[in-house]
């Protein structure tokens, strides 16, 4: 019985082999080990790559460094923006209709999601 199943086992990966070889002459690329060379792209929201340049563009005529025009902090560090969404109600402004930051109005729903899922996942730096 034992005997038997070996064998059995033995034959078929030797005509899985016998296949593998006919069928793919070339096809080594398998064998390369493959450390997952861009884990889920466009995935991670990072202060550097999606935030830093929403906030140049859209508060940092205000809230530069010293701020201008009456604004009460600036935004241009990590940190800096880190602290205005713990402490100053910054996803709240930029989602408020009634008192919206910037005050000109709110930005599109592309920009405050980018912000909101950055703040989901931890405030990634970069
Ligand atoms: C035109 C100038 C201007 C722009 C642009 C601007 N702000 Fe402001 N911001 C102000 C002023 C003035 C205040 C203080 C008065 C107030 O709270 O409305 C303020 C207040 C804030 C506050 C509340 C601070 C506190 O301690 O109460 C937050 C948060 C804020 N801004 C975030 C932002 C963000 C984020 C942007 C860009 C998306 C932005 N602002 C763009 C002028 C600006």
């Amino acid at each position: 019985m034992k005997t038997k199943s070996i064998i059995s086992v033995l034959s078929s990966t030797f005509f899985i082999v016998l296949l593998t070889i006919s069928c793919s002459s070339s096809n080594d690329d398998d064998l390369n080990p493959d450390p997952d060379p861009d884990p889920d792209p466009g995935e991670e929201v990072t202060y550097v790559d999606d935030v830093q340049p929403i906030i140049q563009s859209n508060c940092l005529s205000c809230h530069s460094d010293p701020p201008q025009n009456n604004a009460p902090m600036h935004l241009t560090t990590y940190n800096a923006v880190k602290q205005a969404v713990e402490n100053r109600g910054l996803l709240t402004r930029i989602n408020s209709t009634s008192s919206p930051m910037p005050p000109t109005g709110r930005m599109s729903q592309a920009n405050r999601n980018i912000i909101e899922e950055w703040v989901d996942q931890g405030f990634i730096e970069d």
